[in-house]
């Protein structure tokens, strides 16, 4: 068994680009081994590492800066458009809440990842891909922002539409570009709405030419080397094929948020706003079947109406009226207008939307209010 030499990823694609003729490959990964040495508490060896990179001539040593990466993006040939974006999520930026059993599955992918040079020389190292899925606004794409900030890595996030390009065939050749360009550059590869690329079927196009991008996709993953990390989000799970999933060791579903869950994302996303005789969990009861994307878009309503409005804090009565009409919506009701909105919202939940309360916040007398509640027809 070879004794762990920590970062031989990383030398090796110095090596690689080198025999590469590939400069940009090599000072990229240069660079990132650097970066790995100062966290190890290396600092005199990622200084020298740096040194040297900035004796490299301009052309190359630019490529080093992460946010300039865009120089040499992949674009589609025909729409010349680009066919990836690259963001760099930064560490701590991106906010996050995971229930802990998902929370767990995802640490367990980062250690994989940090600790991969260890657990290959062990025998015990899977390829690092992960595949999340779940219903929309569960968090996936988020997820992902997040790991690629906790991975100081440059997101290369792929835009399946420019990717599936108009022409025959050229699909396969976009994605061998992404790949390729993935391969060169330290990075999260991370292929978003991923069912888009990797559903065979429902979808008007040629399927001979849908079923040649799922097999030239599987040659791609299969040719990335196992120490990229690749993740792929998917609300479409069943549309996967299996050969799709075989290729991802890490799988970690995410659910529409439990109780508790749902608990923290309020105090998350109303921040540090005053709601004055708010109950958070009480809040968080009566937001069952909602999304994390649902619930932020509550919060932010209600933020921006209480700030245009001059009041100082939120008024609890209005994020129950936001939260209510959010749930109709969610549950496909048509509320065409304010005698649908009251009568939804006395119908699911009374005590809070007392006649009273109904009043106040539409604005209206009592009597009218009354009146509307009982009008069941015209
Ligand atoms: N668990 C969560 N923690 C923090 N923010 C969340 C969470 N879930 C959703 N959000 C918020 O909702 C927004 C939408 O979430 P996101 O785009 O990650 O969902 P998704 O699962 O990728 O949805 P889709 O399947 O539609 O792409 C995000 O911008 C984020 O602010
Ligand atoms: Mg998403």
């Amino acid at each position: 068994m070879t004794a762990s030499f920590p970062h031989l990823s990383e030398v090796l694609k110095i090596l690689d680009g080198a025999l590469k003729s590939n400069a940009s490959m090599s000072t990229n990964y240069a660079g990132l081994l650097a970066d790995k040495l100062e966290q190890d508490g290396q600092r005199e060896q990622a200084m020298r590492i740096r040194e040297r990179l900035a004796r490299a001539p301009n052309a190359i040593a630019h490529t080093q800066d992460a946010s300039r990466l865009s120089n040499s993006l992949p674009v589609d040939s025909e729409s010349r458009l680009y066919t990836v974006d690259v963001s760099k999520p930064a560490k701590g930026a991106v906010l996050l809440k995971l229930s802990s059993g998902t929370m767990n599955r995802i640490s367990e992918f980062l250690e994989s990842v940090i600790h991969y040079d260890k657990l290959q020389a062990l025998d015990a190292a899977m390829p690092l891909r992960l595949m999340l899925y779940g219903p929309p606004g569960t968090g996936k794409t988020q997820t992902i922002k997040w790991i690629a900030g906790e991975l100081s890595l440059p997101l290369i996030t792929v835009r399946c539409d420019t990717l599936i390009g108009s022409l025959l065939g050229q699909t396969s050749k976009n994605l061998r570009r992404v790949f390729e360009y993935a391969s060169e550059t330290p990075c999260v590869l991370f292929l978003d709405e991923f069912d888009a690329l990797a559903n065979a079927r429902g979808n008007e196009r040629d399927i001979g030419e849908l079923q040649r991008v799922v097999i030239s996709l599987l040659q791609n993953i299969d040719a990335l080397e196992k120490n990229i990390v690749l993740v792929a989000a998917s609300n479409h799970e069943q549309l996967l094929d299996r050969a799709i999933w075989r290729r991802f060791p890490f799988q970690v579903p995410l659910f529409l948020p439990d109780l508790a869950l749902r608990t923290d994302l309020w105090k998350l996303m109303l921040g540090d706003v005053e709601i004055k005789g708010l109950d958070l969990n009480e809040l968080a009861k009566k937001s069952e079947g909602l999304s994390g994307a649902l619930i932020e878009q509550v919060a932010i309503d209600a933020r921006r109406h209480a700030i245009l409005g001059g009041t100082q804090g939120i008024d609890p009565t209005e994020i129950y009226r936001r939260l209510g009409i959010a749930l109709a919506l969610n549950l496909g009701k048509n509320l065409n207008d304010v005698k649908d909105e009251i009568q939804w919202l006395r119908k699911w939940d009374a005590k809070i939307f007392s006649i009273r309360e109904l009043s106040r916040l539409y604005k209206i007398s009592t009597r009218q209010i009354t009146h509307l509640i009982e009008d069941k027809h015209g």
